[in-house]
């Protein structure tokens, strides 16, 4: 049986502790994780005792096929109309809305169409739910890493001097719809040399040089669901001070993968991580967070960062990818996706983590 009408039934239990009689969601990675509905123009109506999928004409088809347990209505007109237009909302009702989603002008014309309502809003109702993977979704991301895994290993044999940064990009995206993925979770980042030092660097038309990091940071997308890998190797010949970063960085990822357990904060992580950088005097070089949540999203919550609240739970999935950035020489990221787990976590990647030095 499919997990998708438990979401909603989840979804039901917090609005009813929230003393909400429903929630209207209009974010469509949202409305996608409720009724399976993959189109790019849906939104749900969730109430206590029934949930309505609006869209319009182009998804009569798909919607009947994909969306479940819920009464499907299309109409033509914005969802917000058609929802007052069919009656689904019974006055005197308090609902909640998006509020992170919900753009202004949408905000005020539900309340002028819906004056009989009362509108509360929301935060994160649905991506906490979504935050604990069910089987069918940790499934989907296993097989995304291990598309991602596959890619890896292809690409090594490519990677030399005068490697092209946006061929290999190129290359990796060509890649994964070939082993089956939807495509890229992302645009591959290929940053070499002193572009290793960007955190988000964008691929260029640099050739790889002897003694240049290169930060690959790639993942593919499978049935909606992300991977997100980095490994970073060297090119040609390397000194000490790149052995030094590369170590520093590995053992934070190691540490980071070590600590990771349901019940910890998501501040205590990005500590583990933070600490052993910083002690080794690179903590000014650690220029962002030890991770975040992936699923329908590649950044989605937990944010494992020195100003999260939020605490792991069990079947979470997050990223593990500390990094050292130093301006003008280059940087090293390591990032690994793992399922959160009450006695540690399970590492999905394979790929090695031992630096390469390739020629
Ligand atoms: N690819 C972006 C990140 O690792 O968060
Ligand atoms: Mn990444
Ligand atoms: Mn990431």
């Amino acid at each position: 049986m499919s997990l998708i009408p438990k979401r909603v039934e989840k979804l039901q239990e917090r609005l009813a502790k929230e003393s909400l009689g429903g929630m209207l969601v209009t974010n469509l990675t949202n409305v996608r994780y409720l009724s399976g509905f993959t189109g790019s123009a849906g939104s749900c109506l969730i109430l206590d005792q029934k949930s309505y999928f609006i869209s319009d004409g182009r998804y009569l088809t798909q919607s009947k096929e994909q969306v479940q347990d819920m009464e499907i209505i299309i109409d033509t007109g914005s969802h917000l109309q058609i929802i007052r237009d069919n009656n689904l909302i019974s006055n005197g009702t308090t609902l909640g809305f998006e509020a992170d989603f919900l753009p202004v002008n949408q905000m005020n014309k539900l309340r002028e169409l819906f004056p009989d309502t009362q509108w509360e809003v929301t935060s994160r109702f649905v991506e906490e739910i979504a935050a604990v993977k069910d089987k069918s979704e940790l499934r989907a991301i296993r097989s995304a890493v291990e598309i991602t895994d596959e890619v890896f290993d292809q690409l090594i044999p490519e990677l030399r001097i005068g490697s092209v940064e946006r061929e290999v990009a190129a290359k990796i995206s060509f890649a994964y719809k070939i082993l089956g993925a939807d495509g890229d979770s992302y645009d591959p980042i290929v940053a070499s040399g002193p572009n290793s030092a960007l955190p988000h660097a964008v691929p260029s038309d640099r050739e790889f040089q002897d003694g240049d990091f290169v930060v690959m940071d790639f993942g593919a997308l499978y049935q909606g669901y992300h991977a997100d890998m980095t490994r970073t190797v060297a090119i040609g010949s390397v000194t000490d001070r790149h052995r030094e970063i590369y170590s520093v960085v590995q053992e934070a990822q190691k540490r980071g993968c070590e600590a990771a357990r349901a019940g910890m904060t998501c501040r205590e992580l990005d500590a583990v991580t933070r600490d052993h950088i910083t002690e080794k005097g690179y903590g000014d070089y650690y220029v962002h967070g030890t991770g975040h949540g992936l699923g329908l999203e590649v950044h989605t919550m937990p944010r494992l960062s020195q100003i999260s609240d939020d605490t792991l739970l069990e079947n979470y999935v997050v990223t593990i990818e500390p990094g050292i950035y130093i301006p003008e020489f280059g940087g090293v990221r390591i990032e690994d996706d793992v399922i959160i787990q009450n006695d540690g976590c399970e590492i999905l990647n394979r790929s090695t983590k031992d630096l390469l030095v390739l020629s």
